[in-house]
């Protein structure tokens, strides 16, 4: 026994022992990646979603209830935005015929993602992903009445990141179907 501690002292078990463990870790580690990461992984753009799911700090970690009510509530706040920003556009006499009609859509859009909340607070997940791809639709339809004119429209950028933001809704409420 004195001989056997005399040939490994205790601080190179200890060392050895130390890392083994830390790669163990890393190891089990890169086999479960979060959900959220997951998620992003199935969306149209990866490092879009990353941005905007970590934005919310209850991201990590979350479960695909919270996922869910983050990338709604992204969307919805980033709806309400940009249909505050047209009726201001609006106001301050950029009246145009396809501008006003852009504002229909966004309220339409917003009505959804409120339709999606609430059915996320009563637990009621059927049609969760239709609404989110009516979402994205309204959306395009307003792209379709401004983005060629002027070219490119103001709105474009807007109305790209809330395609964007909505398929991130798609994808989460996916996780609702096959269950
Ligand atoms: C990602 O997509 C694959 C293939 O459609 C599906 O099996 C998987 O459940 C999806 N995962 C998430 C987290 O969306
Ligand atoms: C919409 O969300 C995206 C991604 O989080 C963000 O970059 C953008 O600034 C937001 N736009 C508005 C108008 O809220």
């Amino acid at each position: 026994m004195a001989d056997f501690l005399s040939f490994t002292p205790p601080p190179l078990a200890f060392i050895l022992c130390s890392v083994l463990l830390v790669s163990g870790t890393a190891a089990s580690g890169a086999g479960t990646t979060e959900l959220a990461t997951q998620i992003c992984r199935n969306t149209s753009s990866y490092a879009f979603c990353q941005e905007a799911m970590y934005s919310d700090p209850r991201a990590v970690g979350a479960d695909r209830y919270l996922l869910a009510y983050i990338a709604y509530r992204q969307a919805y706040l980033n709806a309400t935005e940009t249909a505050d920003y047209i009726a201001s556009e609006l106001k301050s006499g950029g009246a145009s015929g396809s501008l006003r009609k852009c504002l229909g859509y966004y309220e339409e859009a917003i009505r959804r993602l409120a339709e999606m909340l609430g059915n996320l607070d009563s637990e009621t997940f059927y049609g969760l992903d239709q609404l989110s791809i009516d979402v994205e639709n309204s959306v395009r339809g307003c792209e379709a009445s401004v983005g060629n004119s002027p070219s490119p429209s103001p709105l474009s950028k807007r109305n790209d990141d809330l395609i964007k933001l909505s398929n991130i809704c798609l994808v989460v409420s996916k996780l609702y179907i096959y269950l």
